[in-house]
């Protein structure tokens, strides 16, 4: 049973459920920032996010990380307007950052199936950074392909369509503060 929450944002548009409210996104964002400024005691660290749903994540996180670091983009494209993954990963930007000799922390809102995170770490791992690494927002363990572990995670995620905090629907819903389950 749908519900319709409170919410101008949303223009009438019947969400299920919230499934992280903003507060419980901030905490854990902030744990996140402590995890990995701990896990990189040394070295030239670039924070790459991958465009566009990271782009609220990856601002809030790169503001709890307590050490020097750069921030680049990539942009990939997977999903059209439909809620499945088409598994058609095309990158449009690619980062003008040297990635040689960095530790790379690939930032990412959610692995679904995880096949943007393999082909861009298979691209990534070619250009000999001194380490790579997946932070990802959201995980729905449901990524049989994904070759890569996630070294920092923010949360489980349910195998439902999310929205907010980045994470879209046809380009809607990125500026919710909270995240959502569209079904
Ligand atoms: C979504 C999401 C992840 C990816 C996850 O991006 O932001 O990047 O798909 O799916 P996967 O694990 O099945 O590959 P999308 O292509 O919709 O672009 P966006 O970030 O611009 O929303």
């Amino acid at each position: 049973m749908n519900t319709t929450i409170a919410d101008p944002r949303l223009s009438g548009r019947a969400v299920r459920r919230v499934v992280l409210t903003e507060e419980a996104i901030a905490k854990r964002v902030c744990e996140l920032g402590g995890d990995i400024t701990a896990s990189y005691p040394e070295g030239e660290l670039l924070v790459l996010g991958l465009l566009k749903g990271s782009f609220i994540f990856l601002s809030d996180l790169v503001r709890q990380i307590r050490r020097p670091l750069q921030v680049d983009f990539l942009v990939a494209a997977s999903y059209g307007d439909g809620v499945v993954s088409s598994g058609n990963v095309r990158l449009l930007y690619d980062p003008e950052t040297e990635l040689a000799g960095k530790h790379i922390l690939l930032v990412e809102d959610i692995v679904d199936t995880g096949r943007t995170l393999s082909r861009l770490l298979d691209l990534l791992q070619a250009r000999n950074p001194r380490s790579l690494e997946i932070c990802a927002l959201l995980h729905k363990h449901v990524a049989s392909e994904l070759r890569y572990p996630t070294r920092f995670l923010g949360f489980d995620a349910p195998n439902e369509f999310l929205v907010g905090y980045g994470l879209d629907h046809a380009e809607n819903f990125r500026h919710l503060p909270y995240i959502a389950s569209l079904q």
